[in-house]
């Protein structure tokens, strides 16, 4: 049988650190005779944030930058959905790509649905129910408004069916599932961080926060704090540059056993989580890559989008309070055999494969 492909018009739309992971990975699966444009929104632009992660998963530069990093929600939102229509005059695509839940995936689909063209939500169906969370409502609309929607989980979808979606819903794994088995040989290779920051395996914690409902409030910053004064052993924390902000406007300093550094490149991000003995985060994609790992984690949330790695007994939701946060490093330690919940490394082929059948009629 011959099979003709027609060369698409495909933008993908990204702007912060998680969604270049993504992106690169289903870039990597996509055929090299299309027209592949990367629309970055400028949301994340210190080079540690953004161009070190095109460099190091070799994604194409952006063929548009924004610049739009900065502002507030409406701004943010509002100046990428103008730029995005923008682009989309301009170059005609036959196929619009979203990622994950930040403020450039809602304005991406806002800008894909109303001119028209199909749309696909990659991460669809994740849903913390927290409301106050602006990650949650840009899931919410950015699945509402998508014509193919690629679930990573079995309770992903399950979320998509209850709010009535029901058609073109995909159950494909996890696109960063991929990019950790993809890259970790690599960065197990290519990264020095553990020699520069003098680490033994297995003798520290490693811990991340940037959410802004524990660090944009003082009470919240200042438990976390605390309740990484209480654990008696090095902590390594890459300091996100909201967090670093914050750290300044509250006057908050962290204790002594925390070593504070910039944000780490992805390579080395994937040493650092291999050789913990602990992950403490409130970051999404950490949560799935402690798991896939076997590195137990304790997630400074009261819910979490990745149910399964709770359920499984390897995450451990501590909110944000300093008791339950020390406490827990003490006394959790997962027993349990790990399955594979994200998929075998294979969800960018399946994505790309379905879009590229509809978009030639099949
Ligand atoms: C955003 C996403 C969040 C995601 C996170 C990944 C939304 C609503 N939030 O949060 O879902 O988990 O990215 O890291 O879209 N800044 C810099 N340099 C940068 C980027 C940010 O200095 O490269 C500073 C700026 O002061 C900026 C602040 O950090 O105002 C917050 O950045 P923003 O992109 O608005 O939100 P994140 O907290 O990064
Ligand atoms: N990450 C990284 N360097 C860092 C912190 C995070 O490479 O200093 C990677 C991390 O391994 C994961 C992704 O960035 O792949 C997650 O980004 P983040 O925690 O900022 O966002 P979230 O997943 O919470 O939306």
């Amino acid at each position: 049988m011959i099979e003709f492909w027609r060369f698409m018009k495909i933008i993908h739309i990204v702007g912060a650190r998680p969604q270049f992971v993504k992106a690169a990975m289903v870039s990597r699966a996509w055929n090299s005779s299309d027209e592949e444009y990367i629309f970055h929104t400028g949301q994340h632009y210190s080079p540690e944030m953004s161009k070190l992660f095109f460099d190091e998963l070799n994604l194409q530069k952006p063929d548009r930058n924004l610049n739009l990093g900065g502002g507030n929600h409406a701004e943010q939102t509002s100046g990428m959905l103008l730029g995005i229509d923008r682009y989309i005059e301009e170059i005609h695509p036959d196929h619009i790509v979203i990622y994950g839940d930040t403020n450039s995936t809602l304005a991406g689909a806002l800008a894909a649905s109303k001119r028209g063209i199909p749309l696909s939500h990659v991460e669809a169906g994740l849903r913390s129910f927290n409301r106050s969370m602006p990650e949650e409502i840009n899931r919410v609309v950015g699945d509402h408004l998508s014509n193919f929607l690629f679930c990573p989980t079995e309770e992903s979808k399950r979320n998509l069916v209850a709010e009535g979606i029901k058609e073109n819903v995909y159950l494909v794994g996890d696109v960063m599932a991929d990019a950790l088995y993809f890259f970790l040989k690599i960065a197990s290779k290519q990264s020095n961080i553990l020699v520069s920051l003098d680490l033994q395996p297995k003798s520290y914690c490693l811990v991340t926060t940037h959410r802004s409902g524990n660090v944009d409030i003082k009470s919240n910053l200042k438990q976390i704090i605390d309740g990484l004064g209480g654990i008696d052993q090095p902590i390594i924390l890459p300091l996100h540059p909201r967090t670093k902000k914050m750290l300044k406007v509250f006057d908050l300093h962290f204790s002594e056993n925390v070593q504070l550094i910039d944000p780490v490149g992805y390579l080395d991000m994937l040493m650092l989580e291999n050789n913990a003995e602990c992950i403490l985060t409130d970051s999404g994609g950490i949560q799935k890559e402690a798991y896939l790992l076997g590195v137990r984690c304790i997630t400074m949330r009261d819910e979490t989008e990745w149910v399964e790695t709770v359920d499984a007994g390897w995450n451990y939701l501590a909110g944000a309070d300093h008791e339950k946060i020390s406490k827990s490093f003490y006394d959790f330690h997962p027993k349990e055999h790990r399955q594979q919940i994200y998929g075998s490394g294979d969800a960018a082929d399946k994505i790309v494969q379905i879009i590229k059948s509809s978009l030639s009629g099949g």
